[in-house]
């Protein structure tokens, strides 16, 4: 029998050889893991202290000796052996959420009613009250402590059987009791959030054929409430794209368009003469500052901003504090100094004898945003590579042109949409109007809440797309390989 100590407040008593973060995840306490433990992302970091395994080469590899010397450790790798204290930062549990229902037209069959957006990061809900908010909920998905992303969730859930059910289902059921159980209730979502929140297998979503046990599109009898859920396109393309593309009302317009998602999963909707078609393009979460050595989200302390003005690099950080890291509106700012100074190369690799050029703590070439500690490493800007290739190549692959770009998701409405084609993360030239429209799953569901018409129309969009698979496509892989250069 061991003690483990959490914070100065939380005092266990375990048997078994556990590793900190299965600890901190028994204390109820959300750390954020965004690889899901695999020891590869080093995002994991708290401070131990006592009877603890050997530092192993993989925590050497992602902690710097001062951290090392501080008590650091990786959550996921280190274990207890014995009493041990751990110091964590744990995930806030409330965030903000990007959301106006300004450009749509609403209609009301309705006027109360609850709208859940489960996202795989965030969960926002909305009660509605006599046609106007009158509650908002958001918090962070208490998933988000088994990985960052829908394929750590479901490797997660086969190491720890159930647990990523109950999480999520009790987080929802929680804020619908919160809002004593309406009638009326809508949650849009992606494919395996559904899946997870209706107790339907996820493990067939992970692996080909990619097979979903349900599309959705219904009501469901679920936590002592009806709740409609948005009908789902595909294990990839799900009812919070149905629910953003009826938003958008792109298929109600004679143009063409593009809604991009410029989430984790890339999901790319095109809509052109009476056909939609829909795809991912599983980009990652790079630009959400997830996998980024000093990545986070666009909190307090995220550099949000670059720029170069007359020869001097200039920052802002969200709360004008210090910066800690940098969110994706940052990194897409830094990507773009970084070309314009000429550190970068085409290639995505680093001019060593360029001025600008710095040191990581391996003595690796990065790029140190001037004035601060924040850095973005080889292994950064390959990731991001790899993101803004898939985005590109998934937009050129699907249309050469369209008059509308409609960009969703928070980060899509905070980016430079020139420096965004700048450094290739959306093809130069490709629309006429470029719009963002912010959380449109959101805005979806809201529609879908207020009217019988919108979910009728969220089950035409849904049974009008056409599925398209980029990883058996040629043309996009050709354009990958040529969209991953800067
Ligand atoms: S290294 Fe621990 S969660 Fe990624």
């Amino acid at each position: 029998m061991y003690q483990v100590t959490v914070n100065n407040k939380i005092s266990l008593s375990y048997t078994e050889e556990l590793c900190l973060s299965e600890i901190l995840s028994r204390c109820g306490l959300l750390i954020s893991v965004p690889c899901g433990g695999q020891g590869v992302c080093g995002k994991c970091k708290v401070i131990a202290q006592g009877s603890l395994s050997p530092l192993t080469e993989t925590e050497r590899n992602h902690l710097t000796q001062q951290e090392i010397a501080q008590g650091f450790r990786l959550a996921c790798v280190a274990r207890a052996t014995g009493d041990v204290s751990i110091t964590a930062e744990e995930i806030p549990q409330v965030v903000e959420i990007d959301f106006s229902m300004e450009h749509c037209n609403i209609s009301h069959d309705f006027t109360d009613g609850l709208v859940i957006d489960i996202g795989t990061t965030t969960i926002a809900a909305v009660l509605y009250r006599n046609k106007k908010p009158s509650k908002i909920i958001t918090e962070v998905n208490y998933q988000t402590s088994y990985g960052a992303d829908v394929i750590t969730r479901i490797a997660a859930e086969r190491d720890h059987s159930g647990v990523l059910y109950s999480l999520l289902q009790h987080q929802i059921e929680n804020m619908i009791a919160a809002c004593n159980y309406p009638k009326n209730t809508v949650i849009v979502a992606n494919t395996v959030m559904l899946h997870f929140l209706t107790g339907q297998n996820v493990l067939p979503l992970g692996e080909a054929p990619y097979q979903t046990a349900d599309l959705f599109g219904k009501t469901y009898p679920l936590f002592g409430t009806t709740c409609y859920l948005a009908p789902c396109i595909s294990a990839f393309v799900g009812g919070d794209i149905t629910a953003g593309i009826l938003a958008s009302r792109m298929t109600e317009k004679e143009e063409s368009a593009m809604l991009v998602d410029l989430g984790t999963n890339g999901e790319i909707a095109y809509y052109n003469k009476n056909k939609l078609f829909t795809a991912s393009t599983a980009a990652g979460p790079a630009f959400e500052g997830a996998g980024i050595f000093m990545g986070m989200p666009a909190k307090a302390g995220a550099i949000n901003s670059v720029s170069l003005t007359n020869g001097t690099i200039t920052y802002t950080t969200v709360g004008n504090t210090k910066p800690k890291g940098i969110c994706g509106s940052g990194i897409i700012d830094a990507l773009a100094v970084m070309k314009q100074t000429g550190i970068l190369e085409e290639s995505g690799a680093f001019l060593e004898e360029h001025p600008l050029c710095s040191l990581d703590f391996h003595g690796r070439p990065c790029f140190r945003i001037p004035g601060t500690e924040v850095i973005l490493t080889r292994e950064d800007i390959r990731a991001l590579q790899l993101a803004k290739g898939a985005i590109h190549a998934g937009m050129l692959t699907l249309a050469k042109q369209v008059d509308t770009l409609y960009l969703s998701g928070g980060f899509g409405s905070k980016i430079k949409i020139e420096n965004a084609e700048y450094i290739g993360l959306l093809p130069k030239h490709f629309a006429k109007t470029t719009v963002a429209l912010g959380n449109t799953a959101l805005c979806g569901g809201v529609l879908a809440l207020f009217s019988k018409e919108e979910r009728r129309k969220l089950s035409e969009i849904a049974a009008m797309s056409q599925s398209v698979l980029f990883h058996q496509n040629p043309d996009f892989t050709d354009r990958y390989i040529e969209a991953m250069l800067f």
